[in-house]
């Protein structure tokens, strides 16, 4: 990795203002999950305890540059300071007279949490007086919003221009563990693929195709596969443009890479109609449509996962918020949990790969778990994330200096 860590540098008694996706499910002023809050506490405990003055950035929601108070991070500030065991304060803005007075009002050691930057447009403008004027808050910029790195905002990236930049504690393990997935992976490396549509993935397929030895494909781009290849998914959620599927089928097929698709599946009436669902052969779907992989597809997906050395779970296998369709999505986490201990390296990663981990208790197996939606998709798809070029560019320009 080619940028500085906060390890490299002295932050005591400095002002340093820390970029952390905070983007969490707040619903009335409740919060939800919380993985990205207790990700985001390793960077701002670290420099608590190294006196520094911290000012946290962050989002919340799409408030498209007004102040929408539902999306205010104050409750945010709160949940901070009960983990962190101490006060984080909070600023009702994160620029202007408000934010400075509270940074000036700082003591080493202190935490501070400035309102939702997308309050203001020109934050996802990245307009580079905003930037400049986040920046003159503090003498050191860490950003460790790996969740928001493809982002190429004021705060994730414009920043970076006027303050020396370093990479939090976050960001770096997401990228050291997302890197093993396309540095020199151990073979076989699999990918157990999920999700609606294969139109949103055709990116991370054509990279991975460069790079795995196997796909196992789940969820309802499954469904778009079966179809391509020329089977009747009778109701099943799927892409009408069946060219995408057809050219990775093509793709894969010249590679030489086998694309795992489902022999049998759970089917149901309607997406409601829980009580009649029942297993049936792929080739026999009729009027039905598909909620989860079967159990012969499960087991022959967990055989092909339990001999890998590298895998990428993006994607659950079908909707395993219902116990009638959880089964394919458990029996698939279980298998990769088992290749884990086997010494396999895991990675979790895209927002329903993460929260079915999570809802399935399979977790805390995986090497990694990212914290990334978006971001880990475009990771995925070998792409630069704005934010984590904004941090080389900060180091090269150290160097040179
Ligand atoms: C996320 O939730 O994926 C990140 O916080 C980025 O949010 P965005 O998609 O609204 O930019």
């Amino acid at each position: 990795m080619n940028f500085r860590s906060l390890r490299d540098v002295d932050v005591r008694g400095k002002r340093v203002i820390v970029r952390e996706d905070l983007n969490v499910p707040l619903k009335d002023g409740h919060l939800g999950d919380d993985t990205r809050i207790v990700a985001a506490l390793q960077t701002l405990r670290w420099l608590r305890e190294r006196d520094a003055r911290t000012i946290v950035l962050a989002h919340l929601g799409r408030p498209d540059g007004k102040v929408v108070p539902q999306l205010s991070l104050r409750p945010i500030a709160t949940e901070l300071g009960v983990r962190l065991g101490g006060r984080v304060g909070f600023a009702g803005d994160c620029v202007g007279p408000v934010a400075e007075a509270a940074v000036a009002a700082l003591h080493d050691g202190d935490t501070l949490l400035l309102e939702n930057v997308r309050f203001h447009p020109e934050e996802e403008a990245n307009d580079p007086v905003f930037a400049r004027a986040l920046a003159a808050l503090g003498d050191l910029y860490v950003n460790d919003a790996f969740g928001t790195a493809h982002r190429a905002h004021a705060s994730t990236e414009g920043i970076a221009a006027y303050v020396p930049a370093v990479a939090g504690f976050l960001m770096e393990a997401e990228l050291t563990a997302l890197g093993r997935l396309t540095n020199d992976p151990a073979l076989p490396f699999v990918c157990a693929i999920g999700g609606a549509k294969v139109k949103d993935k055709v990116g991370v397929f054509s990279h991975l195709l460069q790079r795995v030895s196997a796909f196992v494909i789940g969820g309802g781009m499954a469904n778009t596969f079966l179809a391509a290849a020329g089977i009747d998914v009778g109701t099943s959620l799927r892409d009408d443009d069946l060219s995408p599927a057809k050219a990775i089928i093509a793709q894969a097929k010249l590679k030489n890479i086998p694309l795992h698709v489902p022999s049998d599946a759970v089917v149901s009436t309607a997406f409601d109609a829980d009580a009649s669902a029942e297993t049936v052969p792929i080739s026999e779907i009729g009027a039905r449509m598909i909620l989860d992989i079967g159990p012969q597809t499960a087991a022959a997906y967990a055989a092909v996962l339990r001999d890998a050395r590298t895998i990428v779970f993006n994607g659950p296998m079908g909707v395993y918020e219902k116990p009638a369709y959880q089964n394919g999505t458990r029996t698939v986490g279980e298998a990769i949990a088992e290749a884990t201990r086997n010494g396999a390296v895991s990675v979790v990663g895209g927002g329903d790969a993460a929260a079915a981990a999570h809802e399935l208790g399979f977790a805390a197996a995986m090497t990694h778990v990212s914290t990334g939606g978006g971001a880990t998709l475009e990771f995925l798809e070998g792409k630069t994330l704005p934010g984590v070029a904004a941090l080389e560019r900060s180091a090269q320009e150290a160097g040179i200096r």
